[in-house]
C-alpha cells in the first residue's frame, strides 16, 4: 500500500534519538557471510527493506538467513550457488557486493550488471578491473558479468577512479582477496567506516586483513574462513540526518551511538554555518539554526559524505546568505532540488554545483520522494516549513531509515504516516 507522510512544520525538535545500525555496513557484512560455511551472527542490524531484501537474495543463493530477534541476523551458507538471481539483483544496486564474496568462496560468480539509479550511473568497472588484477577472467555478456577465479593469485589492485575510490568496489576486492592465495595490496582503498567494519568482521572470521581506514589495505589469503558474532557500527548517515533535523528546526538534538569521527567533514560544515555542535564518546549533538551560508564539496571519506549532501542543502535553506554545494561523487545527485523549489527554496543548478540563497521562508507543499537521501531532505524541509507538507512514495525512505516517523515524533515533530488514499486528491500527483 502506498503511504504518504504529512508533516506540520515549525516545531523545534528537541531530545535524544539512538542511531540504528548502519545500512551500508549491514549489506556488505551480510554478503561477507557467504565466505564461510559456518554461522555468521550480525547484531544491531537495522530493520530496513534493503536488509530484508539482501536476506532474500542470500536465501536464493542457498544460504539460510533468519532473524531470531529484532536486530539479529543469523546467516549460514553451508552450500551456495555462484549464480545471483537477475530479477532480484537488478532491484538493489548494493547487491553488487555479493560478487567479491562469491569469487572468494567459490572461485566464480555470475551477476547481472546493476543498472544506474536516479542519483546517476552506477558503473562497476573498477570492481571488475580489480578482479582482473588478481588474475580473474571477467567476461561481460548480455548485461551479465561472469568471473572465473581459477587462476587468481594475490596481487596489487587499484581502486582509484575518476571520482576517487569506490566503497563497494573496495569491499568486493577485500572479500575476494581474503580467500585468494597470496598477498593482495588494495591501493586507493575506500576509507569509509563501513569498510573498516567489514574488515573487523573478516578478521573475526579468520581473515588476515590490515590497513583498513587508510588508502592501502593489505590482505593475506587464507584457505577458509569460520563463523563469527559481530555487532555492526551505527549508521552515520542516519545520525547526520537527525542532527540536520535539529539544526533546520532551530532545536537541540542528541544522537546516541553516533561517532563524530564517522561523520567526516559534515560536522565541521554545520559548525562553519553557525550550528552549535557538541560530541563525546558515543554521542553527537546539534543545537540552533545555521546563521550563514558556507561552501561544501562532497568527497570520499573522510571528506563531506555525498549521502548527507541533500540533507545539508535543506539545512542551509534556513541560513541567510549563499551556500554552494558541489557534488564530486555523484554529479547529478540533485533530485531533491526541484521538490525543494516547490516549497519556496531559491536554488540554482549549474552542472554539479547547486547555489542556495538561504534565509527565505519555506512553505509546506505536496512533494515527491525520489531516492533515499533526497526523500530525507524533503522531510527535513517539511519540518521547517510553515503549513502542511505531504511527502509521497515513502518506500524510498523505508530503504534507509528505520522507524523514521516514530523517531521524529519522539523529538516532538508533528508527522503522521497515512495511506496515500487519505491524501486530499487535489494535492495528489498523478502516479
Ligand atoms: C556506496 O555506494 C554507498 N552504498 C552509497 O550510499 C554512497 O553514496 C557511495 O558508497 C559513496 O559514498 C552502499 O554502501 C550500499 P562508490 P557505492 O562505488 O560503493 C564511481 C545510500 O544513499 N565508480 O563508492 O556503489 C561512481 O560512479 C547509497 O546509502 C566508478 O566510476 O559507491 C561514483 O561516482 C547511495 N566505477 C563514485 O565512484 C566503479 O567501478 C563512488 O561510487 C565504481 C564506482
Amino acid at each position: 500500500m502506498l503511504e504518504v507522510a504529512r508533516i506540520l512544520g515549525g516545531v523545534p525538535l528537541k531530545g535524544e534519538v539512538r542511531a540504528a545500525g548502519a545500512k551500508n555496513a549491514a549489506l556488505p557484512l551480510m554478503a561477507a557471510s557467504l565466505l564461510s560455511a559456518e554461522t555468521v551472527t550480525l547484531r544491531g542490524v537495522p530493520d530496513l527493506s534493503d536488509v530484508r531484501f539482501m536476506a532474500e537474495i542470500l536465501r536464493h543463493l542457498g544460504a539460510s538467513a533468519e532473524s531470531p530477534e529484532p536486530g539479529v541476523w543469523r546467516i549460514r551458507a553451508a552450500q551456495v550457488s555462484h549464480r545471483t538471481p537477475y530479477e532480484l539483483v537488478r532491484k538493489m544496486r548494493a547487491s553488487v557486493c555479493l560478487l567479491g564474496a562469491l569469487v572468494g568462496r567459490l572461485g566464480r560468480a555470475e551477476m547481472a550488471v546493476p543498472g544506474g539509479c536516479v542519483i546517476g550511473p552506477r558503473p562497476i568497472d573498477l570492481h571488475l578491473r580489480g578482479l582482473e588484477s588478481l588474475g580473474c577472467r571477467v567476461t561481460l555478456e548480455a548485461g551479465a558479468v561472469s568471473v572465473d577465479a581459477t587462476a587468481a593469485r594475490g596481487g596489487e589492485v587499484d581502486m582509484g577512479g575518476p571520482m576517487g575510490s569506490t566503497v563497494l568496489g573496495t569491499a568486493n576486492l577485500v572479500m575476494a582477496a581474503a580467500l585468494t592465495r597470496g598477498s593482495t595490496r588494495v591501493l586507493n582503498a575506500a576509507r569509509e567506516p563501513e569498510v573498516s567494519d567489514l574488515c573487523d568482521l573478516l578478521r573475526k572470521m579468520g581473515a588476515r586483513v590490515s590497513g583498513d581506514g587508510t588508502a592501502t589495505i593489505e590482505v593475506e589469503g587464507v584457505p577458509s574462513l569460520g563463523g563469527a558474532d559481530h555487532a555492526i557500527i551505527a549508521d552515520r548517515i542516519e545520525a547526520g540526518t537527525y542532527l540536520a533535523a535539529g539544526a533546520i528546526t532551530g532545536g537541540d538534538v542528541t544522537v546516541r551511538g553516533a561517532e563524530a569521527a564517522h561523520l567526516g567533514a559534515f560536522l565541521g560544515r554545520l559548525e562553519a554555518a553557525g550550528v552549535e555542535i557538541f560530541h563525546g564518546p558515543g554521542f553527537v549533538r546539534a543545537r540552533g539554526l545555521p546563521r550563514r551560508g558556507v561552501d561544501v564539496v562532497t568527497e570520499p571519506h573522510p571528506g563531506f559524505p555525498t549521502d548527507l549532501q541533500a540533507q545539508f542543502m535543506a539545512v542551509q535553506l534556513m541560513a541567510p546568505g549563499v551556500t554552494t554545494v558541489t557534488e564530486k561523487v555523484y554529479p547529478h545527485r540533485f533530485m531533491h532540488v526541484a521538490e525543494l523549489q516547490r516549497m519556496g527554496a531559491d536554488i540554482r543548478l549549474d552542472g554539479a554545483v547547486a547555489t542556495v540563497h538561504g534565509g527565505r521562508p519555506l512553505s509546506g507543499a505536496p512533494v515527491m520522494a525520489s531516492d533515499l537521501r533526497a526523500s530525507a531532505a524533503l522531510i527535513l524541509a517539511g519540518l521547517a516549513a510553515t503549513g502542511e507538507t505531504w511527502v509521497q512514495r515513502l518506500y524510498h525512505l523505508d530503504r534507509g531509515y528505520e522507524k523514521f516517523k516514530e523517531r521524529l515524533r519522539g523529538l516532538g515533530a508533528d508527522v503522521v504516516r497515512l495511506p496515500q488514499s487519505e491524501m486530499p486528491s487535489s494535492l495528489r500527483a498523478e502516479d
